[in-house]
């Protein structure tokens, strides 16, 4: 199986995302977590920094909007040049109106689901997502302890996939102890956060939860 590594800026330096991209030339794309105080309580960037990163990185990026109302925002992130712009199934008011919407506009579209939302509906309508993110951590923060919990929902999530082109991604707590149970229930894209940019050397941890997960 393929393994994308995500490395999230929201635990690089925020006066330095440019040169922090830098550091990590081993990593596959970029997660951006935008945040906007309502649909978690944390707020990071938006829209203008997106369109600035996608033109100064080198890897394509994966926004992870943790906004309300994604139905009205999320295009203009695809617009804006983001490879990936995943949308929570709890916030969106049409779900597929919306990923429709965002692959009109160029990129690929991604359905997030809490901790506590079923799949089941979502997966459903498979083929009109290109990701399915399954979080690991309630959003909203970087840090967290991975909910092993979860594993079960990622097996759901990839026997609905089969041979389809959708990507699996687990958020949060991913790290050298928790990557490989998430890649053996079935996920192939991974964030981490702390686990890449809480290191002295960020390149060499991708390297390292690479092959953790391909093992
Ligand atoms: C949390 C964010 C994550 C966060 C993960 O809501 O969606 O992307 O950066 O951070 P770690 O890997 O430290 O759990
Ligand atoms: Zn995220």
């Amino acid at each position: 199986m393929v393994v994308r590594i995500e490395p999230s800026i929201l635990s690089a330096d925020f006066t330095a995302f440019a040169a922090e991209i830098r550091r990590i030339p081993s990593a596959d794309l970029v997660h951006c977590d935008v945040m906007d105080n309502h649909f978690v309580p944390n707020l990071t960037f938006g829209l203008p920094m997106v369109q600035r990163l996608a033109e100064v990185s080198a890897l394509p990026l994966d926004v992870h909007l943790m906004i309300d109302d994604p139905d009205r925002w999320a295009p203009g992130y695809a617009e804006a040049g983001a490879h990936t712009v995943t949308f929570h199934a709890e916030a969106a008011h049409d779900p597929i109106a919306t990923a429709r919407a965002i692959r009109k506009a160029g990129a690929r579209a991604g359905i997030g689901l809490k901790p506590g939302t079923d799949a089941q509906p979502y997966l459903d309508a498979i083929d009109e997502f290109d990701q399915v993110l399954v979080m690991t951590v309630e959003p909203g923060f970087g840090g967290q302890s991975f909910m092993t919990d979860l594993m079960a929902k990622v097996r759901e999530v990839r026997a609905a996939i089969g041979d389809r082109d959708v990507w699996l991604q687990v958020d949060g707590g991913i790290a050298g102890d928790t990557i490989a149970t998430a890649a053996e229930a079935g996920a192939d894209t991974f964030v981490a956060g702390s686990a890449v940019f809480g290191q002295l050397d960020p390149d060499a941890a991708v390297e390292h939860l690479r092959r953790l997960a391909e093992a």
